[in-house]
Parts: structure tokens; C-alpha cells; sequence
């Protein structure tokens, strides 16, 4: 089963001339100083805080006047957008911050940190021709080009969070997300191209405004070439605002510490996606911390994440994380298989990548192509490896280590979510020994706890849920405009500990191995999906009275969506009827949400007291006969009748 992970795995030693930090060079050395981390955390903070620029000094580096919300390096201000453009412009201005590659071979462009910065500038005076304020709202909603993360920038350099909305999402979705978050302008463009394919990206967005009257500015940036309509007085192309005459700086704002830097929707239990709050000094201090360590930073390092920035991943380790640290970050545009499975490969080569961070989903369905696409290239620059996203099997990392890394590369398995900001579980490559498929050890200052339904702490490879004990810098400050969704979500369960929705165990060795969500949530080609969602896209379509999703195996997307939909009376449950609900939802959500099987039927297995038994959906839906225990259900016949259903 993919996912699944076996504990007898050899303990890989890290490779020699690996890591030069002096305190990650070992794993004595590691231990000692995680242990100061979690023994003194206020003056571990205090001086790990140190790596980005304050325009006015913290008083205290953290408290929780109201728990569970904390605050972090209170009193002290700073601005995202200098930490990761101005500061650097004295060593490094002509260092390339960004390269590009289009899907398309030639399209490349390199962008040095001076470059990064004129365009940020300008952006920022655009935005506040916009009326774009300190404290206010910025939608985007772009593909994988340069202009995503100099939108992201210009909008911290201002004091407006930005809300990145992942390209692949529909308009229903953006419409969604620029009404809670209440964002006045949107940065978006004509189009983009995936898989050569013309995605007309205008044309939803457009759709989306017209149910989002407060939008009263959009810059459109020309892409595709593509032709869109303009709404005359609303929007605006990009090229021309940024052009024209221009003071030449927009002076960063100062921030404080806790000031919002950006919103970013993701899944949870429920059918309303939650927008997560990151803020200003915390957040980036977490970022820029855990990139340095975790990907062991050096001066010459390209670090080439295949992330889109519209998820956390490509927020930290493309943007924040990397661009504080001074480092060059290549952005791919088109997909990992465009034109053929050695495009990553070929990236790797051509720019020298030396750190290649990926999804297991990834690794697994190039390596189905086979060994021969990535020995036609040269990857002799790589140094480290690393995945995210979703377990990962010990065969695919083995692929990979072999493979891509040559057996040279150590792999770091970074566990983390939306919510953490950064990589809270993680090897330190050079000082900790990796075991394939474990996430292996806590980043300094992070406490995992394993433990059972009563709170009580789960024994040595023993499964259970995986809490987080105490807050650190990076953690999500609360729910947009919804504080009480951020209780209940993630310090309800066990009192004030963080609840992070996965399973996990941990071995004699003190490594972590996650077992994969154990809420409501699917996690597919390591994209993040509530089954609450679906369902609701579901029961919106006509003729559907009641749906539920579950996830089964899939042994590239690691999870596929699969969908029992109860039909009302008179609607015929027909392929032609399969293929609507699945547009339906593609047009709902976006199609990283298409449920990948449909099966139509009678009745759902449910308690006496109706609720559904997911556990037994589970089970058939994986084709397993053995439901389990039914002895709760209302009416066991439904079973049988599900489990025929899944033979046709
Ligand atoms: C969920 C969070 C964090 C960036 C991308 C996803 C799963 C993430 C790992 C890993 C096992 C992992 C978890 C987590 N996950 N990394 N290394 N090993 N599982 O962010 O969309 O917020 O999803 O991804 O289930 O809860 P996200």
C-alpha cells in the first residue's frame, strides 16, 4: 500500500562533507542544541530572530495573553519585502534572485536582486494608486510566473496580506475566497499554459467578479497573449502600470511583528475553506530559519522547488524563506511532464540545480517512465534532495536517493503543513541519519507528541494522533474571521496542545513516521482536499440527494477521491450522469478535486443515530469485503448492495 512504511529500513549515514553548520554537523551536536531550544525557548528564539532585519527591536519574543493565540517578538517592527529585496542590494544586487523557465524550452528569465527590486517597487506604487492601504487585502491569482512573487512582494512592502489563489482553482473558488477575505484589488492574468494547452485564466477570474462587487482594481498581467476583455475603469495590463514614470522606490512599511503578512485558504473538515493567518515577524523568522538549516543554504546554491506558490510550500520555500536567505530560487511554469517525463531532469541540468525539492506523487509517476529519463541528464550538481507533501514509501525514496541523488544526495523528508508556516519535522542533512520513509526528528524548538483518544502519550511504535505541545514563530495565528474555527479545530482535542488532523508513531530512536491524515481530509498527488468539499460540490447538482467521499490508494496520486452519490428518485445514475458530476465539481472547486470513481447507490451505511460510517465506505471503496465491525449500523443490507455496487 503506498504509504504505508516498514520500520526495518536501514539507517542511511549522512553522506561526509555534507552540512558546515557548526551546530548541525552532528547529531550530538543536533541534540544539544534542540534540547536548549525546548529547555530555553524565549532565548533560542531570541537569538535565531536575529536573521532577518528589525527597523525597531522586539521587547518580548513570546507570550499568550489569551491562550491558545500567542504572539511573537512583540514591539518589534519589520517589513518582509526588505528582509528579502533591500537588504541584500549591498552584497548581492546582481545576484540572480529568480530563474524562470516557461513550459516552453525558451522562455527563460533570470532576475537579480536589484531587478526584483525595481519591479517590486513599482508594483507597490501601482497598488497604491489602487488604494491599496496598510492592513488591507490583495487577491492573486497567477500561474508560475516571475510576477507571482512580485505581486506577494509589492503587497508586504505596502502592509496589505496578500491571498495567493492556486491557479488550478475554479472561479466559484476565487469567488469564494475574495469574498471572505474581503481583498479590493486582484492581480491576475490573460492565460497560461499547461501542457501546451491554452488555460484562459481571465475568463474565470472574470467570472468570479462578477459575484465580487468590492473588487474595484484588477492588473492583468499579458502572459498568453491570449485575447480577454478589459472592464474599462476596473482593469488594468500589468506592463503599463509598471511602466511610466515612477519615483523609482517605494519605501518599505514598517510592520509589526503580529501584523498579518498573508491569508492562504486551505481544506479543512468542513465545506468552507479556512483562511489560514500567517504574520509578519514570526512567520518570516520560521521561514528563513528552516530553509537555512533544513536545506543547509549556502551562498551558491540554486534551489529549485516544484511547488506551486499557490500552496505554503511555494510561499516558504520559494518566496519567503528563500528570497530572506539571499538565495537563487528556479520557478518552473508548466508541468513536471511537459513536453516528456526528463523535463525536470533536463531544469536540474541546464540551471545547475543544486537542491531539488519535490512531492512523493512526483518522484512516483516519473519513476513509472523509468530509470532512462533521468540518465540522459547530467545531475552531478545536486547535493540534497527533499520531499513534502505526503508520505513517503521507502521504494520511491529509493528511487529517488539512487536515481536523481546518485546515491550521493542525502533526502529531507519535511513534514509540515499550511498551518506551521515552515518544516517542523525534518532531517538536519549531515547530522541526522535519514530512514527511508520517516520524517525522522522535531526542528528545533518543536515538540511532537503521539498520542492516544484520552490524551495520554501513545508508547514507542505505537499509533496515534500527532500534536504539537507547544507554539512556535511559525504557527498560524488564527482562522480569518473566524477565531473560534481556530479553537475548535486545533486546540480543542487535547487542551492547548496543536492538533495537526495526522497520524503518527514514533520509534526507539525517537523518528517520527507519519501514517496520513486521520480527519476529513484527502491528501491527493499531496494537494490537500476536505471530503466535506466535494460533497457539497456534489449535493449541488440537481438530482443528487446525498453524497459522501473517501479516500482510496492510488498508487501514483498516493490518494484518489472516491464518491458514493445517492441519486433522488427519478434522476438515472448513467456513465453520461458520472462524467457531469465530475465536471460539476471540476467547476466548483477546480480539478485537482475531480473524484476519480463514482458509484452510484441506494443507501449509505449509517449509525442508528445517522451519521455515515466512513470506516466502512473506506473499506469497500478499497474493494476490501471485510467492512469491519457493523453491529452499530441501522441497516447492515446496505453493505451488500454498496459491495455489488463496487464489483460492477
Ligand atoms: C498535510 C499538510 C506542507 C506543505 C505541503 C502540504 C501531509 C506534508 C508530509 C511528509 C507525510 C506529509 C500531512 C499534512 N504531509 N508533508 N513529509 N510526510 N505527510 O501542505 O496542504 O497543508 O497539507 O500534508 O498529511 O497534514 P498542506
Amino acid at each position: 500500500m503506498v504509504g504505508q512504511k516498514k520500520q526495518k529500513d536501514p539507517v542511511l549515514r549522512p553522506q561526509k562533507n555534507f552540512s558546515r553548520h557548526a551546530y548541525t554537523s552532528s547529531l550530538r551536536q543536533y541534540r544539544k542544541l534542540y534540547r536548549r531550544s525546548i529547555k530555553k525557548p524565549e532565548e533560542f528564539w531570541g537569538e535565531q530572530a536575529k536573521l532577518v532585519s528589525w527597523s525597531k527591536p522586539f521587547s518580548k519574543v513570546f507570550s499568550t495573553p489569551k491562550k491558545p493565540f500567542c504572539k511573537w517578538f512583540s514591539g518589534g517592527k519589520l517589513n518582509a519585502s526588505f528582509n528579502c529585496l533591500d537588504r541584500h542590494i549591498p552584497s548581492r544586487g546582481e545576484k540572480t534572485a529568480i530563474i524562470w523557465q516557461g513550459e516552453k524550452e525558451d522562455e527563460v528569465a533570470s532576475i537579480s536582486y536589484r531587478e526584483l527590486l525595481d519591479r517590486v517597487c513599482r508594483l507597490s506604487s501601482a497598488l497604491h494608486r489602487y488604494g491599496v492601504k496598510k492592513g488591507d487585502r490583495v487577491c492573486i491569482y497567477l500561474p508560475m510566473i516571475p510576477e507571482i512573487a512580485i505581486s506577494m512582494l509589492a503587497c508586504a512592502r505596502i502592509g496589505a496580506a496578500h491571498t495567493v489563489v492556486f491557479a488550478g482553482f475554479s472561479s466559484h473558488a476565487l469567488a469564494k475566497r475574495i469574498q471572505d477575505s474581503g481583498a479590493k484589488v486582484l492581480i491576475t492574468a490573460d492565460g497560461f499554459f499547461r501542457r501546451g494547452k491554452l488555460i484562459n485564466l481571465k475568463a474565470m477570474a472574470d467570472e468570479a467578479l462578477s459575484q465580487c462587487p468590492a473588487i474595484n482594481n484588477v492588473a492583468v498581467v499579458r502572459r498568453a497573449k491570449n485575447k480577454i476583455a478589459l472592464k474599462g475603469g476596473r482593469d488594468r495590463w500589468w506592463h503599463k502600470e509598471m511602466a511610466g514614470n515612477f519615483p523609482g522606490y517605494s519605501k518599505p512599511v514598517a510592520m509589526a511583528s503580529e501584523a498579518p503578512l498573508f491569508l492562504l485558504y486551505t481544506s479543512g473538515t468542513t465545506g468552507t475553506p479556512k483562511g489560514v493567518e500567517h504574520t509578519t515577524g514570526g512567520y518570516l523568522v520560521y521561514s528563513t530559519l528552516t530553509a537555512k538549516m533544513i536545506f543547509d543554504l549556502k551562498e551558491t546554491d540554486i534551489f529549485f522547488c516544484t511547488a506551486d506558490i499557490g500552496w505554503i510550500t511555494g510561499h516558504s520555500y520559494i518566496v519567503y524563506g528563500l528570497l530572506c536567505n539571499g538565495a537563487t530560487a528556479v520557478m518552473y511554469e508548466g508541468a513536471p511532464d511537459a513536453p516528456d517525463p526528463g523535463r525536470l531532469w533536463r531544469i536540474v541540468e541546464k540551471f545547475k540545480v543544486s537542491i531539488f525539492y519535490t512531492a512523493p506523487t512526483v518522484i512516483r509517476s516519473l519513476a513509472k517512465e523509468g530509470e532512462q529519463w533521468p540518465r540522459r541528464h547530467e545531475l552531478s550538481s545536486l547535493r540534497l534532495l527533499g520531499t513534502v507533501g505526503e508520505p513517503i514509501n521507502p521504494e520511491s525514496w529509493r528511487w529517488y536517493f539512487n536515481n536523481i541523488g546518485r546515491g550521493k544526495c542525502p533526502i529531507v523528508d519535511t513534514w509540515w503543513q499550511t498551518e506551521t508556516g515552515g518544516i517542523l519535522i525534518s532531517p538536519l542533512p549531515g547530522a541526522v541519519p535519514l530512514k527511508p520513509g520517516s520524517a525522522t526528528v522535531p526542528f528545533f524548538g518543536i515538540e511532537p507528541e503521539v498520542l492516544r483518544e484520552d490524551g495520554t502519550r501513545a508508547k514507542i511504535g505505537e499509533e496515534g494522533y500527532l500534536a504539537i505541545k507547544k507554539p512556535w514563530p511559525g504557527i498560524a495565528r488564527t482562522i480569518w474571521k473566524n477565531p473560534k474555527r481556530y479553537i475548535e479545530t486545533y486546540f480543542s482535542k487535547f487542551k492547548g496542545k496543536y492538533l495537526t488532523g495526522d497520524g503518527a508513531k514514533m520509534d526507539e530512536d525517537g523518528y517520527y513516521w507519519i501514517t496520513g491524515r486521520i480527519d476529513d481530509v484527502i491528501k491527493v498527488s499531496g494537494h490537500r482536499i476536505g471530503t466535506a468539499e466535494v460533497e457539497s460540490a456534489l449535493v449541488s447538482y440537481h438530482g443528487v440527494a446525498e453524497a459522501a467521499v473517501v479516500p482510496v490508494p492510488h498508487p501514483i496520486k498516493g490518494e484518489a477521491i472516491y464518491a458514493f452519490v445517492m441519486l433522488k428518485k427519478g434522476t438515472i445514475g448513467n456513465d453520461n450522469l458520472k462524467v457531469e458530476l465530475a465536471e460539476h465539481v471540476k467547476k466548483e472547486i477546480g480539478a485537482i478535486a475531480k473524484p476519480e470513481a463514482i458509484q452510484f447507490a441506494e443507501g449509505l451505511p449509517k449509525t442508528r443515530s445517522g451519521k455515515i460510517m466512513r470506516r466502512v465506505l473506506k473499506a469497500i471503496a478499497s474493494g476490501s469485503a471485510d467492512v469491519g465491525d457493523v453491529s452499530t449500523m441501522a441497516d447492515a443490507g446496505v453493505v451488500q448492495a454498496l459491495l455489488e455496487g463496487r464489483n460492477k
